[in-house]
């Protein structure tokens, strides 16, 4: 071994000792500190309350809020930013009479200054180092504006597109959302806490949230355990396992129990299962709540429930400040829960190095500099090309994009053709935001030759048709036509739920009357969500989806429309063809009577009014190129549960364009003590070729990848037969094989 090799593997061996070292000493200091605490003292530590910009329904009185602080009553807020105000706040809590500083919360959830596209977007790019790149650069930014910690991500696996909060998460996939939970959680909190480049992350919406009921938001949550542990925790476990900070808690009830108050989630789960060693802090008002949910008598009742259950910050209910005191004097909270909670946010303050600096975060020079890096909005355009999905181009053979940008007209039409502030989509902090470009200025500054015309047709609503008749005199002297419509930004998010997710207003009609002049109509779509649009799916020439792409949209729409970015990106998340369709996801139970023929459904598991398939799968993206799988190998038929078979094949691009594919690993468990899926995702990888180039492509199946929860819960893997796809998406096997699991000698 060499010299450095020998310092290297010193170092390494050294790390575990050194950061347990670390623990050791942050525990004595935060034991120390609390020593010299109160009881009204400590209940301060975990009472959180925001600042004027407000997130939700809010109760605050903000001067009040400005004098507790100065007495130690105040242990969080949120909604608090930029360098002056956090400095100005936190100076008023080094006034207490222990001088603790105070944690700044936001929610950064795709961007600070610089806009991502919104997190079900970037999802679709299924690309790992990007997603992550796109969170470190939002902590940057947010840490270098005085937040130290973001509420995000939010690993909420969401099935049901009527729920407006889908656009905040990874989609429907318990293992792409884990890998994206795995990839947003390194990306926020860096290599270390403390870091001023980084920010706590926190996994929400603890959990299954994403299940309300019929898509309403805050709607109650009923759900068997085995779908719990199977699709709903796993991307919560993985958040874990990366090192997440904290936890937020969910509005919903969990089969009649409020998450917030939820012993089982909170304390036997994620606390003593899991082990999780940082904070959990409630959903907005969660813990006041639990009163109208019918939980809790009162709010002290609420305040009770909350901590006894593990809920450790209380977000904007004031339950805890108002009523803890009394309850622990009356023994309803014993000193030891209310000492756990403190202990764990103490700790987090002490690893940040706020008691070292409180404004280590809050550097007017620091934050000029950061919130101007131009190469910010490199990245941004990076992973907005990267999420743009090809869902259609053309029927066989004639192939409207790329666009030409020889001597041709090109109309740009529609109501979100020239928006700016809905390519951002929602949850984006108010303030100074980078500047948008819209698609209209993205097209043209791309064009090239091509001479660009625009009529916008409607307001962004598109309330109206007034304009129509401009607009498709504006297309008839136009060789191509680029129609934007959609979704405004927002019609997602939070309390954004939709029974109704066409294209709102005359978005359809305008459509109809562009498609009626016979030219080539190329669709680009904004949305936070999967939306239903029949008629467009079937007749408009090529669609792109596009999500909220964020403050470089245009330009990445642009690189996508001529060809400069060949599309690589998937769907996340299934489009249903149908409301009536929802929930609905490629993940589903064959039944006992599976439709093998939709011609001959009688007495099958059917609609007799529609098909059972998506309009658009899970895993679907096209590409300006062609790929071919072939040459499918397993390295063995069988194998026992130590042992792992490789699956390998060859991919080509066979096109014309050089282009990536995202190859994707289903399997299904064909006899298990629980009926499995028709298909799981186990695995993806991103494979970039070259015209003509072929590449061996290989994954690794092993016990572990074969395995899931028996009726017990019990975690592993059944001897018997298992059927292996590889394809370009859930409805696009290209090669099968099958494998055998023996059992246990
Ligand atoms: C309520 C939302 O559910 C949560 O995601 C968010 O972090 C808080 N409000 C704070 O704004």
């Amino acid at each position: 071994m060499t010299m450095k090799k020998t310092t290297l593997a010193l170092a390494a061996a050294l790390l575990p000792l050194l950061a347990h070292a670390q623990d050791a000493q942050i525990e004595s200091k935060v034991a120390a500190l609390m020593k010299q605490m109160t009881v009204a003292e400590k209940v301060g530590q975990l009472h959180q309350i925001s600042g004027r910009l407000v997130t939700g329904p809010t109760s605050s009185d903000y001067a009040a809020t400005l004098a507790d602080i100065r007495l130690g009553k105040v242990g969080s807020m949120l909604n608090v930013k930029g360098v002056a105000d956090t400095r100005a706040i936190q100076a008023l809590a080094l006034q207490s009479r222990l001088h603790i500083p105070l944690l700044f919360g936001q929610d950064v959830i795709h961007g600070y200054r610089t806009v991502f596209p919104v997190p079900l977007g970037e999802s679709a790019s299924w690309d790992m180092e990007a997603i992550e790149q796109s969170a470190h650069i939002a902590a940057r930014e947010a840490a270098a504006a005085g937040i130290h910690w973001t509420f995000a991500p939010m690993v909420d696996v969401a099935r049901d597109p009527r729920w407006g909060r889908v656009m905040e998460g990874a989609g429907e996939d318990a293992f792409l959302g884990s890998a994206i939970a795995r990839a947003r959680v390194h990306g926020f909190q860096g290599k270390q806490l403390g870091a001023t480049d980084s920010v706590m992350a926190t996994a929400k919406h603890f959990a299954a949230y994403g299940a309300a009921v019929a898509g309403r938001d805050y709607n109650a949550v009923d759900m068997s355990n085995q779908q719990l542990f199977e699709v709903y925790l796993p991307p919560f476990k993985a958040a874990l396992d990366a090192g997440a900070a904290t936890f937020m808690n969910s509005f919903n009830t969990l089969n009649g129990i409020p998450a917030t108050a939820n012993v089982f989630l909170q304390r036997d789960i994620l606390k003593n299962s899991w082990n999780f060693k940082g904070f959990v802090v409630s959903d907005w008002g969660s813990v006041r709540e639990m009163v109208p949910h019918g939980y809790a008598s009162d709010l002290a009742d609420a305040s009770v429930k909350a901590i006894n259950a593990g809920s450790d910050m209380d977000m904007e209910s004031y339950a805890h400040i108002k009523h803890l005191e009394d309850a622990v004097k009356s023994g309803k909270v014993n000193m030891k829960t209310l000492d756990d909670a403190v202990r764990r946010i103490l700790y987090k303050k002490f690893e940040l190095g706020l008691f070292d600096d409180p404004y280590r975060y809050s550097v007017a020079s620091r934050e000029k500099a950061v919130l101007a890096d131009p190469s910010h909005r490199a990245a941004a355009l990076d992973v907005a090309q990267k999420s743009l999905v090809l869902l259609k181009n053309g029927a066989a053979g004639a192939k409207p994009l790329p666009l030409s940008r020889a001597a041709q007209k090109i109309a740009v039409i529609g109501p979100l053709a020239d928006a700016r502030r809905d390519l951002e989509g929602g949850w984006v902090v108010e303030g100074d935001r980078a500047p948008v470009v819209s698609i209209l200025e993205g097209i043209r500054s791309h064009a090239g030759k091509a001479e660009v015309s625009y009529a916008p047709a409607c307001d962004n609503h598109c309330s109206g048709t007034e304009g129509f008749a401009e607009a498709v005199a504006t297309a008839s002297k136009a060789d191509v036509v680029v129609l934007a419509v959609g979704e405004t930004w927002d019609l997602s998010g939070e309390a954004k739920s939709r029974t109704d997710i066409t294209l709102p207003g005359h978005q359809e009609q305008l459509f109809a009357a562009l498609k009626a002049t016979g030219k080539p109509i190329v669709v680009v779509m904004l949305a936070g969500r999967p939306l239903v649009f029949n008629t467009i799916a079937e007749q408009a020439d090529a669609i792109v989806y596009a999500w909220f792409p964020g403050s470089e949209g245009g330009n990445a729409v642009a690189n996508v429309l001529f060809g400069d970015y060949n599309p690589s990106a998937k769907l996340p998340i299934t489009f249903p063809r149908s409301v009536g369709q929802i929930p609905l996801s490629y993940a589903q139970y064959n039944t006992g009577r599976p439709v093998t023929d939709e011609k001959n459904v009688v007495y099958k598991s059917a609609y007799i009014d529609s098909v059972n398939t998506p309009r658009y799968a899970f895993g679907h993206g096209l590409s300006y190129t062609d790929f071919k799988y072939s040459g499918l190998t397993i390295s063995g038929k069988e194998m026992s549960p130590s042992q792992q078979v490789t699956l390998s094949f060859d991919l080509a691009n066979t096109g014309k364009a050089e282009g990536t594919e995202i190859v994707q690993l289903y399997l299904r468990d064909m006899v298990a003590s629980v009926v499995r899926p028709v298909k799981e995702l186990k695995g993806f990888q991103k494979i970039h070729l070259q015209v003509g180039e072929q590449r061996r492509v290989s994954f690794t199946i092993d016990r572990e990848l074969l395995s899931f929860f028996n009726s017990q819960l019990v975690w592993g893997a059944e001897a018997g037969d298992f059927k292996l796809m590889v394809g370009s998406a859930s409805d696009d096997s290209r090669l099968e094989g099958a494998l055998k699991l023996l059992p246990p000698k």
